[in-house]
């Protein structure tokens, strides 16, 4: 039976407090550990796209 694709959503109206931080950390983290992981940048500016993890 295959796996249920899970998802998970970073979202609040107020700017500069870790969203895109957040979403590209747990997105890598999660690649690193071998799941198959797509991170959707919504962000107009792309700002995910771009962000340097940790
Ligand atoms: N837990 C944290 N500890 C220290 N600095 C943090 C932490 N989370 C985020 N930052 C820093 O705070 C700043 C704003 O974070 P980020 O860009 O992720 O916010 P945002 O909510 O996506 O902002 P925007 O609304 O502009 O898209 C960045 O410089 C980021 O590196
Ligand atoms: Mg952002």
């Amino acid at each position: 039976m295959p796996e249920i694709p899970k998802t998970l959503t970073v979202a609040t109206q107020k700017g500069g407090v870790g969203k895109t931080f957040l979403n590209t950390n747990i997105a890598a983290l999660l690649a690193s550990r071998g799941l198959k992981t797509l991170l959707i940048d919504a962000d107009p500016e792309s700002c995910s796209t771009s962000y340097p993890t940790a």
